[in-house]
């Protein structure tokens, strides 16, 4: 089954709960929380207070995206708010095989990051130990930004990386999403589709939604 994670980054927060509803009356899977420290990336989000809230307005599983700086000092703070799944960049973490095992220890799935410029081979050797890959369709930091062409490319390299190595992780797709590029990550093998300001941002969060949870259903 695909995967539809609408990203609250794009949402309006004075009516976040009327919007989280809306995305999972239309078909949403999984909501995507995006933190940003202002330090791994130029822009700051919001922490545990305010995924610790989310958790308690939905009960769809909790996909919570570091971008921060020392991820695994706040690992247990997400899950104990709720993450579900709780993915760490590669460029950012050195001990990487210890930090997936700590968020598995602690509960919750553990998925890898990648930036658009990090090699996907990169990921080989944690490849089996994981449980989501994550690949960024923009560079991270801000919704709304344009999907980067060679990640198809990408996607394709880690559907192989996946059979070579008999790994099970879910590929992630994450910024640029809309109902074009849903299309061609979907056909290129991707199994979870993150999308901001495609739902968002449109007239009508709810129709943008089953749009695109429609368009990787047919598959
Ligand atoms: C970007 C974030 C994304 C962002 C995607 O750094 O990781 O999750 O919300 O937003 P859109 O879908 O607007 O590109
Ligand atoms: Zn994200």
């Amino acid at each position: 089954m695909k995967i539809l994670a609408p990203s609250i980054l794009s949402a309006d927060f004075t009516n976040l709960s009327q919007q989280i509803r809306l995305v999972e009356m239309a078909g949403a899977d999984w909501i995507h929380c995006d933190i940003m420290d202002g330090h791994f990336v130029p822009n700051i989000t919001f922490g545990p207070f305010i995924v610790e809230a989310v958790n308690r307005i939905t009960d769809l599983p909790l996909d919570v995206h570091l971008m921060i700086e020392s991820p695994e000092l706040f690992i247990k703070d997400f899950i104990d708010a709720g993450a579900d799944f709780v993915t760490v960049h590669f460029e950012e973490v050195i001990h990487l095989n210890r930090v997936v095992y700590q968020i598995k220890e602690l509960g919750a799935k553990a998925g890898v990051v990648i930036n658009p410029s990090t090699p996907v081979h990169s990921i080989r050797d944690i490849a089996e130990y994981i449980d989501l890959l994550l690949i960024m369709t923009v560079n991270p930091g801000f919704g709304g930004q344009t999907f980067i062409p060679n990640s198809v490319r990408r996607i394709h390299e880690a559907v192989e990386l996946r059979e070579k190595f008999r790994a099970k992780f879910l590929i992630e797709v994450d910024g640029g999403i809309n109902n074009q590029t849903i299309k061609i990550t979907s056909e290129a093998g991707a199994d979870v589709f993150v999308a901001g300001a495609s739902i968002f941002k449109s007239e009508n969060i709810s129709a943008a939604t089953t749009e695109l949870k429609n368009l990787i259903s047919s598959k």
